[in-house]
């Protein structure tokens, strides 16, 4: 039994007394859901749903440079950090992002200013027909992956999320070595990405309202800072140094840059965890 006076010394608990560290978690609603937050959350979800469908029209149908700013000033914010000394454009680059919401390729296309090809592991048919860059599909088969990435590297700049999976806590999952193998220049890309009323992204709920339920935030922040360019021939000529390093090395440069602890958890992990199966992905909307 717990008497008024005591309940009134209560608080909320701070994130880094919990017992065990939260990591992963579900569910939509990014606010803590009391009276005048969930009927705040009511009101403006008729707005929500026509500003969202304004927001993929304008970012569909116009130029970056004259979409951004528009889409800004509709509450989408994004800060961009890039290294002083510019990226020399040889071949091909791979820029190598973690993963925070499925829209990472397209803020980092807008940051860059040019459409970059993504390639990715999971995405619903309904993100891949309205994504406004190009998305290619990867099959999870370490050959035929190798081989669609080299191809697409061959015709321009890849944006690839390593961690196969997005996390909304700062922390990253391992990386996949598959990147650190492609014979190109990898840049990483540390993104961070906060919102105000709902999560766009869900492991057990319905994956092709994932975009839609990002823009529906009355604002959403977009931390991107691209970081220099790792030189993986000179790291990788020494046999001893595998791609699995070059994995972790990428790993460790991203969490510093953003304050992130690595972890050495899965897509598997996360699935396991959160909807109880292991995330094999199906093309429709449920997964
Ligand atoms: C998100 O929120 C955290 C904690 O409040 C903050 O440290 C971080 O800079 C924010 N990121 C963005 C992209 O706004
Ligand atoms: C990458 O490493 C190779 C081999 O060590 C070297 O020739 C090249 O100049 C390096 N490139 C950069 C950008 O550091």
């Amino acid at each position: 039994m717990v008497n008024e006076a005591d309940k009134r010394t209560w608080h909320d608990l701070p994130k880094e007394k919990y017992l065990k560290p939260l990591i992963f978690h579900d569910g939509r609603l990014a606010i803590r859901p009391n009276a005048v937050s969930i009927l705040t959350v009511f009101m403006w979800l008729p707005f929500a749903t026509l500003l969202a469908l304004i927001r993929i029209i304008l970012a569909l149908s116009l130029p970056y440079k004259i979409s951004t700013p528009i889409l800004v000033f509709s509450g989408l914010r994004l800060r961009v950090k890039q290294p002083n000394t510019p990226i020399s454009n040889t071949k091909g680059l791979l820029y190598v992002c973690n993963h925070r919401t499925l829209l990472d390729p397209l803020y980092l296309s807008t940051a860059l200013g040019r459409p970059l090809t993504a390639v990715t592991y999971s995405l619903s048919r309904m993100s891949e027909i309205i994504a406004p860059i190009k998305t290619v599909r990867l099959s999870r088969d370490r050959e035929q992956d190798a081989n669609i990435m080299e191809k697409m590297l061959s015709q321009g700049d890849l944006v690839v999320c390593p961690e196969g999976t997005t996390c909304r806590e700062p922390y990253l999952l391992r990386f996949s070595p598959l990147f650190a193998e492609m014979n190109a220049e990898v840049v990483p890309v540390a993104m961070d990405a906060n919102v105000s009323m709902f999560y766009g992204t869900t492991a057990s709920g319905l994956k092709c309202l994932d975009p839609l339920f990002f823009l529906m935030n009355p604002f959403a922040s977009y931390n991107v800072e691209v970081l220099n360019k790792i030189n993986i021939s000179s790291t990788c000529h020494d046999a001893s140094v595998s791609s699995v390093n070059v994995a972790n090395q990428v790993q460790k440069e991203l969490g510093k840059s953003l304050g992130f602890e690595c972890t050495r958890l899965t897509r598997k992990d996360k699935y396991l965890i959160l909807a109880g199966n292991e995330g094999i992905v199906n093309s429709g909307c449920k997964s």
